[in-house]
């Protein structure tokens, strides 16, 4: 028997379809939708909703797609705080930090990384993330890289194998050696966890030809590309990234005009995190106006990792992209829902047509307008993934 609820009184629902709404969000105004067995089954006017399903009065708020969050490193031990307040005080952010994380990794029981991935999920569900990429990356030797991506796959159906985050400390003059492990031992024991390969393409990791080298190899077993790029430094990644049809290229904090214009007639998404750019005290945000203007596909995520972007927070990334990449509102929202769902390849998050997975969050604010002009502040009221419940304030009858 099919199990249905209807959500009603809703002052703004975000759709992302433009066929059934206003504008490229696809809003519609004074709206219910129906969920049926995890799936929207129907949206509208609220005043046209079948009057046999049972329904919840959400008081005249609005409702978006859930956040697709295409960009995480959850698999982790330790804390790196402290060299968070020497970086405010001038110390400059480098890829060197990794190696920090990796000793408490490798210290940390299976137990240990599984909660800590655990409580940053839930974190993500109350400020409204319901699809999440996890990458591994912080383990750097054949055993603690397959747990990682093991443990990543419990908690979400997109694990990134990121073996090449970092060289190894044990590989610190031999950086080709350690990219051979990558491509042999450490691949073939994580292939089977993962959906995605991804390597950190910039100064004091990767260079453009080894970080080819690893995607290559991982596209050979099947594993989709993405890549961290120009995040540190202006590289000559992009044409590489492209012609492998990374999903995304993230990061980006530098990019050539050539760069955008090659971004914007790709495949390849354009992947934001300004939660790097602000904790690291990024000289500048990435030019996510420019590639809006270009053409380009753009998504956003926090980045969440303990070093560059210790922050789950899409609302706050919205914000950010709106008052420092001069994304308007409706561009960061739909950056951040349909943006992360194009990245991942996803046809079924990331908007809520009918037949959509029933991914979405209550935001305690007549519009959503409010995710940037109310920095800051927990604006979710509830989130559902498939259609159940997983985060509620209590607020919602
Ligand atoms: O996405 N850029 C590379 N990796 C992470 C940072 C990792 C760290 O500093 O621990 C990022 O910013
Ligand atoms: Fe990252």
């Amino acid at each position: 028997m099919s199990n249905s609820f209807t959500l009603t009184n809703i002052s703004q629902l975000v759709t992302n379809n433009s066929a059934i709404g206003d504008g490229d969000l696809g809003v519609i105004t004074n709206a219910a939708i129906t969920v049926t067995d995890g799936i929207v089954s129907w949206v509208g006017q609220a005043s046209d909703a079948d009057s046999s399903v049972a329904k919840t009065d959400v008081g005249g708020r609005s409702l978006i797609p859930g956040f697709v969050d295409s960009h995480s490193h959850l698999i982790f031990a330790g804390d790196r705080s402290e060299e968070f307040a020497a970086r405010m005080a001038g110390v400059p952010y480098s890829a060197g930090g990794i190696k920090v994380t990796t000793d408490a990794t490798r210290s940390a029981s299976d137990d240990q990384l599984r909660n800590v991935a655990r409580d940053l999920i839930t974190e993500m569900q109350e400020s409204g993330t319901t699809t999440v990429e996890i990458k591994s990356g912080y383990g750097l030797d054949v055993a603690n890289e397959e747990r990682s991506v093991r443990i990543a796959a419990e908690l979400t159906d997109e694990v990134t194998f990121l073996g090449a985050h970092v060289v190894a400390p044990e590989f610190a003059n031999d950086a080709d050696s350690y990219v051979d492990l990558v491509v042999g031992k450490m691949l073939d024991a994580c292939a089977p966890h993962s959906s995605w390969i991804d390597v950190f393409c910039d100064r004091g990791a990767f260079t453009t030809a080894q970080s080819r080298r690893i995607l290559e190899a991982g596209i050979a077993k099947q594993l989709k590309p993405r890549i961290h790029l120009n995040q540190l430094e202006q590289g000559d990644g992009i044409t590489m990234a492209i012609e492998l049809d990374c999903a995304s290229a993230d990061h980006l904090t530098y990019l050539t005009d050539a760069d955008i214009t090659a971004l914007a007639a790709s495949n390849t998404v354009a992947g934001l995190v300004p939660g790097a750019d602000f904790s690291t005290r990024a000289p500048h945000y990435p030019r996510g106006r420019d590639l809006l203007d270009a053409g380009a596909v753009v998504a956003l995520s926090p980045d969440c990792n303990p070093g560059s972007s210790f922050t789950t927070n899409m609302p706050l990334m919205i914000a950010l992209a709106v008052r420092e990449m001069r994304l308007t509102v409706d561009e960061a929202l739909f950056a951040a829902t349909m943006g992360g769902a194009i990245s991942l390849r996803r046809d079924d998050v990331g908007h809520l047509s009918i037949g959509a997975r029933a991914d979405f969050a209550l935001l305690n604010a007549p519009s959503y307008i409010h995710l940037a002009y109310r920095p800051g502040v927990p604006l979710i009221s509830t989130t559902w993934k498939d259609g159940n419940v997983i985060f509620t304030k209590g607020d919602l009858a």
